[in-house]
């Protein structure tokens, strides 16, 4: 099913027609039951279901193209979620929502602009089924509306999505007793929410068990809805690969198993060290991945506080500029954002990695790197360098 996404969210990305074709190489089945997993996965339904203590509603969600359809029966109700099973216990039979397969692929994974305006079609139970109820005064239950609402909003590419609420949702610490770092990511990350990107996560979490972790790799691909996820762990993780979630096993202070995976998936849109925290396995990531991160990427480093604690991280507090630890490191690449106001540090102003690095931003256990062009140039600095008399200065050379 990945490379059925895979194909869809890249064919998205280049119209209706693309769509089109790609459906009719796979076929509309499996085109469609991959759409539908995804409709599902964004629509929450286990929410409805978790509120609701005696209603059952059913849904059809019909996929058409050409003269073709596809569908699944999508029941809701105090026993869970239930796909590809009459409704026991719906006293009203299901509503039907059709969207033409390409179109639903475009609304889920095209371009926000290119989503048509024309939603699903939502067909009703008929006025012989619902009117009698009017009548009698029992109307629908919330529960009936609510459920062809979701769907409905994920077709139309209209569902909120809050990070803070995914990493509560997902089962993260990004946003718990621990951590609040969901108001950064969402400040740093919500201008690219629609773009097709690439998101990989160095620590998938669940350590050693190989089924447990992937709270965050799940949030990201709800945050990013056209997004690929990639999870790296010294773990294999296998066993949480979803659509649109590849993990792959390499320890993080190996570069040569970080190169090689970057260069199979890469180049990333965004990287995110949420791995071991020791800071020599950070500082080699770092210089690892950001070189292969995509023009104008966003590298993040979460837990901070592994720079400075012996007991656990290996950290030190001694000298806090030190560049063998993540805070020093990271402290350093400030001047270098200034490179070209140095006037007498040649060694620092010269270093490549200084016109990579657009903007570093600090917050509490979590920084920001921003990988762009840094080469602004600065006319102060020229005329100390090079013509002090254009300030109305005496030669300083
Ligand atoms: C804090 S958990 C990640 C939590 C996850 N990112 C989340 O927010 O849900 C850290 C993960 O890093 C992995 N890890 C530890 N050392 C590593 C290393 N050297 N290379 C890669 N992964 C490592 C662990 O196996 C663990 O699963």
């Amino acid at each position: 099913m990945t490379d059925m996404v895979d194909a869809l969210v890249e064919s998205a990305d280049r119209g209706y027609g693309d769509v089109a074709a790609t459906v009719e190489r796979a076929g509309l089945r499996s085109a469609a039951a991959s759409l539908i997993n995804e409709i599902l996965f964004r629509a929450h339904l286990e929410d409805l279901a978790a509120a609701e203590s005696t209603q059952v509603s059913s849904v059809v969600i019909t996929l058409t193209h050409r003269d073709q359809e596809m569908s699944a029966l999508v029941s809701v109700g105090p026993e869970g979620v239930e796909i590809g099973r009459a409704s026991r216990g719906a006293d009203i039979p299901p509503t039907r929502i059709v969207q033409d397969v390409c179109a639903a692929a475009m609304a889920l994974y095209g371009p926000r602009e290119r989503v048509t305006s024309a939603g699903p079609e939502i067909r009703w139970p008929s006025p012989r089924t619902m009117l009698p109820r009017l009548v009698s005064g029992s109307p629908p239950p919330r529960l009936f509306h609510a459920v062809v609402q979701r769907i409905a909003q994920v077709l139309e590419r209209d569902r909120p999505v809050h990070l803070t609420d995914l990493a509560v949702r997902h089962g993260t610490d990004k946003w718990s007793f621990l951590h609040q770092y969901t108001q950064h990511y969402q400040r740093h990350f919500a201008p690219l929410r629609d773009r097709r990107l690439k998101i990989c996560e160095i620590g998938v979490g669940g350590y050693g068990d190989a089924e447990a972790g992937g709270g965050s790799l799940t949030m990201w691909k709800e945050f990013f809805p056209r997004g690929l996820v990639y999870g790296v762990d010294i773990a294999d993780k296998r066993a949480l690969d979803r659509p649109r979630i590849t993990t792959i096993q390499a320890d993080q202070s190996d570069p040569e198993a970080l190169r090689s995976m970057a260069e199979k998936y890469g180049p990333f849109d965004i990287v995110i060290d949420d791995g071991s925290h020791m800071s020599p396995h950070v500082i080699t990531s770092f210089k690892t991945l950001f070189p292969c991160l995509a023009e104008n990427g966003i590298y993040a480093i979460e837990d901070l506080h592994g720079s400075y604690w012996p007991q656990l991280f290996e950290g030190s507090e001694d000298d806090l500029n030190s560049p063998d630890f993540t805070v020093g490191f990271l402290k350093q690449m400030v001047d270098g954002v200034n490179h070209e106001e140095l006037l007498q540090n040649e060694e620092k102003a010269a270093d490549p990695i200084n016109k990579l690095i657009k903007g570093i931003h600090f917050y509490h256990n979590l920084a920001f790197v921003d990988k762009g062009r840094n080469e602004e140039g600065s006319p102060f600095a020229f005329a100390l360098r090079e013509a002090p008399e254009l300030l109305g200065l005496q030669d300083i050379r």
